[in-house]
């Protein structure tokens, strides 16, 4: 089996400002510099795109890795208020969220774009991290694995070179999550999928389950087979909850 290296990302959505860093320096001091990291999960944080280039600074020469939440699907252009995936990359991250429900729900986001997206990412040298999932409504219909199965027909990039972040919207924010063997069904079904369509490639795409993963219950969860790691929201803010989440990681 293809050994893949769990990663802990953390979604600061659009929260903080520039004193809101100091949280990173802590998860850096404990993570430490790169050698470190063998054999146990990376921690990279998605914070808002103005915090990009110091959250880098403050990060740099340690194995916290810098993402964004979004970026354009054009390197530039006339596209007032956007940012592409080179500026993010030039900015000083490494990653960057593409689809997300709260965009594919705030800006109307569909597949297509998504994917677009990821690609571009890609382009600039970022791993894209694509989010799925389905909404309350889906899974009440039993419709949840026909519809993951449809986001990733359309919003999955063409190399097989990204992070996959399963996100049920009904348990993002909410305190819920689906049961340990709704996630493993889940989980299977999308490590199938990737296999058949990217092949080797496919089986060692780290799969991220998100939605309300705190300290209290990220053990259980992230101990899930083929669940490689967490996208974290609300307990990404603070530096000792995202470390705990670390440390439930199994290596
Ligand atoms: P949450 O958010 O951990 O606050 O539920 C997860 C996410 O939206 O990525």
């Amino acid at each position: 089996m293809t050994a893949i290296n769990p990663l802990i990302a953390g979604n600061w959505k659009m929260h903080g400002l520039g004193a809101s860093v100091c949280e990173l320096e802590k998860i850096a001091s404990v993570v430490g510099e790169p050698a470190s990291k063998n054999g146990v999960a990376y921690i990279v944080v998605c914070v808002p795109a103005t915090l990009i280039a110091r959250a880098g600074e403050k990060c740099a020469g340690t194995a916290v890795g810098i993402g964004g939440q979004d970026c354009h699907a054009e390197p530039s252009g006339a596209h007032t208020g956007d940012i592409s995936a080179e500026m993010i990359a030039d900015a000083g991250a490494g990653w960057v969220i593409v689809g997300h429900s709260e965009r594919r729900t705030d800006h109307d986001e569909k597949d297509a774009q998504v994917r677009q997206k990821a690609d571009a990412a890609l382009r600039a040298g970022l791993t894209p991290i694509v989010c799925i999932g389905e909404t309350g409504a889906e899974r009440n219909e039993d419709r949840t694995l026909s519809v993951l199965k449809q986001q990733m027909d359309g919003s999955l990039p063409a190399s097989g070179n990204f992070v996959l972040a399963y996100e049920p919207v009904w348990a993002i924010g909410t305190g819920v999550t689906p049961t340990l063997e709704d996630i493993a069904e889940v989980h299977e079904f999308v490590r199938d999928y990737l296999v058949s369509r990217y092949g080797g490639d496919g089986a060692a795409i780290a799969i991220l389950y998100g939605g309300s993963v705190k300290p209290a219950n990220a053990k259980e969860i992230l101990a899930v087979k083929n669940v490689n790691g967490a996208l974290v929201g609300g307990a990404s803010l603070k530096a000792d909850d995202l470390l705990a989440i670390w440390h439930a990681c199994p290596a």
